[in-house]
This record gives C-alpha cells, structure tokens and sequence, in this order.
C-alpha cells in the first residue's frame, strides 16, 4: 500500500516541472476513479497540453533518471517510474472513428475533449496539476455522482461511445462485475444494441476484460449483464447452450448455467486462481450435448465429464485462450470434476483414492476445491452430508498420500527395466506388463516397491511366454 504522501510527492514533482515550463497538465481516468473509491492503483495517467513525451524527459532528468524515460513515439507517449508508480504522460487528444476500425484519427485537442473521449464518467474525471489551482477536481459528467450511487454510464451518447470502440461494453460490465456498480438503464441499452459490434475488437482484448470478470469478487454479476446484453451469444456461445430447463413425464432438471455460474461465485470465495475459475465455468459444459430422458432415469448427462473434457481444446482454440499447460490443467480439471463426488457418496476404499491421487497429481486440492463449489443443492441437509463426506476424502487423500506418496508417482519398474529383464525390444508386450504392474499397485494387491513390483513382472512376462534372461 502506498501512502498519501508519495502520492503527493509524484503529483508535486509533475506540478513543479510542469508549471516551470509553462505547460498544463492534469492527472485523469482510473487512477483518479481509484484514489475515491479507496482501491490501490498504480499506473498514474497523465495529460498535458504539449507533448507529452518532452514533460517525461525534462521530469525524468529532474528525478535523477534522465533517459530512463520509454517513449512511444507512434501513440505520442512516454512512460516513466516514479518510486512506486507507472506514469504514463500523453498529450491531450481528440479523437474521431471510422466504422470499420477500433482505431481512431488522432488529433491534438484541450482537456475537454480528452475527457470527452474517454469512455465512463467515473472514468472521466481529472485532478489539476497546474500550480494556480493544483489538486482541483475537474469533472464535467458529474462522475462523481455516479461514483456516489454506483453507476456505469458514458459520458457522451452511449451509441457513439460504443460503436466507436465496441471494447467499452466488455469494460463497462467489467466494471459493473469487480465494482458491483448498476450500469445505467440507457447506457445497458446502447450495449444491447451495439453488441454485435464486438466482432470487430480482438479476442485477445476480449478475453482480458473476460478475466477480468472471471476475477472479479461476484463473477456471477458480470456473466449474467454478458448474457442480457447480448455479448455472451457472441464471445461464448457453448455456455449459453447451458441456458434453460426442460420438462418431461413431470420430471425436471436444474438450469445449468445458473448452476455453473453459482459454482462460479462459490469458488471466487476460495480461489484466486484465474484458471481454477475457468475450470468452474467449463465444468459442465457438456450437459448439453450429453442430456438424455428415459422413464426410469429421468434426466441425464452421463459422460459429461468426458466429453467436455475433450470440448476444452476447441473452446480454448475458437475464444483464443492460450493452448499450453493452463488449458490442460482445465482439462484435466474437468475431466476429474465428478470423482470426489462419487467417493463421497459411496465407501471411500483406500484403491479408489489411489487412484485420484496418481491422476490428479499436484493438482489434487484444486480439484476438492472445485467440488466443494460443485455442491448447489438448495436442500441445506444435503449440502451438509457431502461436505462431510468430503473431509472424509480429505482425510484419506493425506493418510495415503503420507503412506504411498502418489503424487506425480511413477512405478517402480519402467519400460527399460522390462525390455532388459527379458532380452526384448520395444512392443505393445512391455506396455501390458507395464499396465499391469501399475495397476496392481494403485489396486494395493502389491506393495510400492521395487522388489514386489519385479516379482510381478516376472508373472506377467511368463503368461505372454518371457522368461528373465539372466
Ligand atoms: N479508456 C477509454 N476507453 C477504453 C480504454 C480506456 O476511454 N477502451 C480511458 C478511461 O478513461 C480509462 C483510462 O483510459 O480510465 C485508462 O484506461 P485503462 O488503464 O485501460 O483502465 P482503467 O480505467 O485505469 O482501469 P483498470 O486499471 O482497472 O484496467
């Protein structure tokens, strides 16, 4: 936490600077938004009248930094570190946008129409740094009021605001999501009438702010304004596809997306893990494609676990979420998600939690953690039951992990040792040999070691027709 007074000391230094050189300049956007609602926030905006990228230098050279200023020559800024905070310096713009393009004709303007430009009024205020009335808040959209009553709404036309750059209505439910703000009943609107023209802002960009919900403190509120106002049809649409129920034979089943988006909430109480909430919102992604209905049954989903766990990839690939261990994690993650359920439902034996700990691996408390959230069960009895049947998991998965070590385990006897062992070369024999001895030990038939792991192998060689050749 930075204190009051380094803050001070920055805007004092960019003020001094400033009004030696005859130049105005204002601190604006988030930054000022943050310093009122109380949120740290260390990236500082600043704008001048002027070049920003001649203020960076002649501060940088006043704080005994002279050319450690980063200029971006093409967007016309200059950033510079100042003890703790990122000052970005700019000069003040305005901006004009064609329909086909997030990228706006740029023109030098005053500081009116660079708070026109900016996309909120909370987002729109600005804190003077010039010396005749330095630390005056300057806030032509009454951004404070909203501030005040917690509302999102754009400064200008929202139609305009947002069909110039359709990025904002991804950021304004961001901000509705992390602040717990309303958004403006006329501001919703434009989103809900400008939502497809979100095709022309980049994935990669989408899925920050997407993240930027999945974090917030109540994803919930940011995934259901998605869905309302059109945008989630667009950017994802499979988890729409979770949307409604179905009746049959007077049988219902539960609505799977409000569902997911509760396991969602649950797990933002436990977890910060961005990816661990992913695995939270795909948990179940295959209900749809997995839903059957028979008399006896009523409604099913089997196999959900394993097709969606296979739908990962494709979803990663289509949203452009990265393709490497993060999704193989959400995976796995969906893959597991109904195992600690079905041993806390039956007997829990010492084989079965073998078994989840040489396939979860270091990844095994995230999985509890994700059927934890996993129970939504409005029956408070119910919910009860199984959180006790899950320490009984817990319990266990420590008493044989402490004993077995499973955990990224690898048996005792390898491919190589079986090759050796019977004078032969790589086959599907060595494989089954090799399966064998696996399985026996997550079974508890054998022990975990070498010498009865061998002994085992020797069995196994001799029903295939190997015998050891030395
Ligand atoms: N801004 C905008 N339109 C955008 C992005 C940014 O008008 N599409 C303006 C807003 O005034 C915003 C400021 O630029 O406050 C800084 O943007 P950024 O750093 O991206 O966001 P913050 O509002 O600071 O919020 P956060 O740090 O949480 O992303």
């Amino acid at each position: 936490m930075y204190s009051k007074y380094l803050r001070y000391k920055a805007f004092k230094t960019i003020s001094d600077v400033v009004t030696e050189n005859n130049v105005q300049a204002w601190v604006v956007g988030g930054f000022v938004r943050d310093i009122f609602l109380k949120r740290e926030s260390k990236d500082i905006d600043v704008v001048v009248l002027g070049s920003g990228i001649e203020i960076a230098e002649k501060i940088a050279k006043q704080i005994g930094k002279k050319g450690e200023a980063k200029y971006f020559k093409n967007f016309g800024t200059a950033m510079l570190r100042m003890r703790e905070f990122e000052v970005e310096f700019v000069g003040a713009r305005k901006e004009s946008y064609r329909k086909d393009s997030r990228k706006p004709i740029v023109e030098d303007g005053t500081l009116e129409d660079d708070q026109n430009r900016r996309d909120f009024t909370i987002n729109a205020l600005a804190l003077s740094l010039n010396k005749d009335n330095f630390g005056e808040l300057i806030d032509p959209f009454n951004g404070m009021e909203d501030l005040k009553a917690q509302i999102i709404r754009t400064p200008l036309d929202p139609d305009i605001t947002f069909s110039d750059d359709p990025l904002r209505m991804m950021r304004g439910i961001r901000f509705a999501s992390q602040l717990n703000f309303n958004i403006h009943k006329e501001t919703f609107k434009a989103i809900q009438r400008n939502a497809k023209r979100i095709k022309i802002v980049s994935k990669e960009r989408i899925n920050d702010e997407l993240h930027k919900i999945v974090l917030s403190a109540k994803p919930s509120v940011g995934f259901k304004l998605l869905e309302e106002s059109g945008l989630l049809k667009l950017i994802f649409p499979q988890l729409l596809e979770l949307k409604g129920t179905e009746k049959r034979e007077g049988k219902g089943h539960k609505d799977n997306f409000y569902h997911t988006l509760q396991v969602l909430d649950n797990i933002a109480k436990t977890t910060d893990n961005l990816w661990l909430r992913w695995a939270a919102i795909l948990h179940d992604i295959a209900k749809p494609a997995t839903k059957k209905f028979d008399s006896v049954n009523g409604w099913t989903f089997h196999g959900h676990e394993f097709k969606g766990a296979k739908m990962v990839p494709a979803i990663f690939k289509k949203m452009k979420l990265p393709l490497n261990d993060k999704m193989e994690y959400v995976r796995k993650m969906v893959l597991l998600h109904l195992r600690p359920i079905v041993l806390a439902e039956d007997i829990v034996t010492d084989s079965a939690i073998r078994r989840l700990l040489f396939e979860a691996g270091d990844d095994i408390d995230d999985l509890m953690t994700l059927c934890e959230a996993d129970i939504t069960s409005k029956n408070k009895d119910k919910v009860k039951r199984y959180l006790k049947n899950f320490e009984v998991v817990r319990r266990k998965l420590v008493e044989i992990e402490e004993k077995d070590r499973l955990r990224n385990w690898q048996p005792p006897i390898s491919g190589e040792i079986i090759m050796e062992a019977f004078g032969i070369k790589p086959c599907k024999d060595v494989g089954i040999i090799k399966t064998a001895i696996r399985e026996a030990i997550l079974d508890g038939i054998i022990g975990n070691n070498y010498e009865e792991a061998y002994q085992l192998m020797l069995q196994e060689g001799k029903k295939l027709g190997y015998t050891a050749v030395n």
